[in-house]
């Protein structure tokens, strides 16, 4: 094992983890040279145009970062091969979905993406490298990088590279990643050769307290991220089981979330009853414990997460039943409008978003959808509804986008609120009374809306966890 000075170094994937997490890197460490690279020429693309708004990903803070140090210390793009081989450090920042199909689909994570870098990284690095897991994955991961790395380095005759491979999983949340990856709670580092570790601590150091950065063992380290995401999500789903009580019983779940979150034990985050989780982490991550557990013969403890999942999907199809309900049990025909499709605020991220599982009960109903969000465009929404095109086959509802919000209340029926961007919670419910067709409906879900002035107007007005 050697002690590395990282003064180079490439992340493969320039995606929500590794653009904003290279970008911080980038501008604390003026000294280290940073290459983000990516197979998608379209999205190195964006991340290299002139104009700041149309980087690929949307994340407050991100453009002031992007336009402070691109073309000085931080470059993106797609020739993975030659930076590879530059690099001291390679950071693995690769998506890693469930699988949809084969062994484990459904709840194991699709590695492709993560083997072929492994090969790739075997095949074009030079030298000694350390390779740092980042993207989130399975317990037992590195394990896999490690030998395929390994052994494809064995059979290259004369070679004289080596390799560290360390875990250092992400915790950035999407809408506050810049915030989270410039004062973190803690980092995490796993790993076996002490000199990456060490290496890897004065990157981090430069900027967080040595203190916050935690040390274990491979697995302790990739476990950690996996249980951290599960507890989390753990929370929303009993906060949205409760919500539900509270709506049969006459409670209201935002006195009981902060009545319960007041206890120092229980703390007061993640505890804002909603839609439902979603984000390209949180079911993935139970999945993956459930996964882990079921492999490891932990049937009661794989059941007791998987519940976090089924609560999750309870919540979504029980609003969207209520939904019906209230408009007198028949959307068909009628104009529902879905405000917000990102999986939460601040982000265009829509992956596992609660807004597509939505949009497809009210589609399955007949009803005609109109969407509308501030920073998620039209093509976004066509990717994640691609079964769900206007008028094909049997099917009857339609779909479509709006990127002005009054006008996509013209006529509405139902609107309901999905996701809390801010200006849902500053809309004018006067002039939107006058819009809709009656009797209209607002159902919020995030419990953003302005609800005084909602019901100063003739809407009808249902709030998650209202009773
Ligand atoms: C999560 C973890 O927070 C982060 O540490 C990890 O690295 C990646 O996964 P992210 O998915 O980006 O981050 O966002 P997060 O803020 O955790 O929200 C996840 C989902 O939970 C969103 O759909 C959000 O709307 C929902 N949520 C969150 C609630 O419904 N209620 C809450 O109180 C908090
Ligand atoms: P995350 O949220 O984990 O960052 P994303 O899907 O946003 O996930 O980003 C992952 C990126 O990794 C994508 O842009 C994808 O094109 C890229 N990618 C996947 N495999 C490879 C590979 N072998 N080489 C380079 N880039 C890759």
């Amino acid at each position: 094992m050697l002690k590395v000075d990282i003064k180079n170094i490439c992340c493969i994937g320039a995606g929500y983890v590794g653009g904003p997490t290279m970008a911080v890197i980038a501008d604390k460490c003026p000294d280290i040279k940073i290459n983000v690279v990516d197979l998608n020429e379209l999205r190195i693309a964006s991340w290299n145009s002139n104009d700041l708004e149309d980087l690929p990903i949307y994340e407050p803070g991100l453009k002031e970062i992007i336009n402070r140090v691109r073309n000085k210390n931080l470059f993106f793009s797609t020739d993975t091969e030659r930076y590879i081989s530059e690099a001291d450090a390679i950071f693995i920042s690769v998506n890693t979905p469930i699988k949809v199909s084969g062994l484990g689909a459904g709840q194991a994570s699709n590695l492709c993406w993560v083997e072929s870098c492994a090969r790739q990284i075997a095949r074009d690095a030079k030298g000694h490298t350390i390779v740092i897991e980042k993207s989130t994955l399975p317990v037992r991961t590195a394990e896999i990088i490690k030998e395929i790395i390994i052994s494809s380095t064995n059979s290259s005759e004369g070679d004289s590279k080596t390799f560290s491979i360390l875990s250092n999983p992400e915790f950035l949340a999407e809408g506050t990643a810049i915030d989270d990856l410039i004062n973190p709670d803690r980092v995490l580092i796993g790993g076996d050769d002490n000199f990456a570790i060490q290496s890897l601590i004065e990157i981090y150091s430069r900027w967080v307290d040595r203190k916050k950065i935690l040390s274990t063992n491979l697995w302790s380290s990739e476990l950690s991220k996996l249980v951290a995401n599960a507890f989390l999500a753990q929370r929303i789903s009993s906060i949205n089981s409760i919500s539900a009580l509270c709506e049969a019983t006459g409670a209201d779940i935002s006195e009981v979330s902060r009545a319960v979150g007041l206890d120092q034990r229980i703390g007061s985050k993640f505890l804002n009853a909603g839609p439902g989780f979603g984000g390209s982490c949180f079911k993935k991550d139970i999945l993956n414990l459930v996964y882990l557990c079921n492999f490891f013969g932990l049937k009661t403890v794989a059941d007791f997460w998987e519940q976090v999942i089924s609560i999750n999907d309870w919540q979504q199809k029980r609003i969207y039943e209520l939904i019906v309900h209230k408009l007198f049990g028949n959307i068909y025909g009628k104009k529902i409008v879905l405000l917000g499709f990102s999986f939460k605020a601040n982000t265009n991220d829509t992956r596992e978003s609660p807004s597509i599982q939505m949009s497809k009960y009210f589609l399955d109903e007949g009803a005609n959808l109109t969407i509308h969000d501030p920073r998620v465009s039209r093509d976004q929404v066509s990717k994640e509804l691609c079964n769900y095109r206007k008028k094909i086959g049997n099917f009857r509802g339609y779909w479509d986008f709006e990127s002005d919000v009054y006008k996509s209340i013209e006529n509405a029926d139902g609107i309901i609120i999905l996701t809390e961007w801010e200006e849902y919670s500053k809309l004018d419910w006067k002039k939107i009374s006058n819009l809709v067709r009656k009797p209209g409906w607002v159902f919020d879900t995030r419990k953003i809306a302005d609800k005084d002035s909602i019901k100063k107007t003739s809407l009808n007005y249902w709030s998650v966890g209202e009773g």
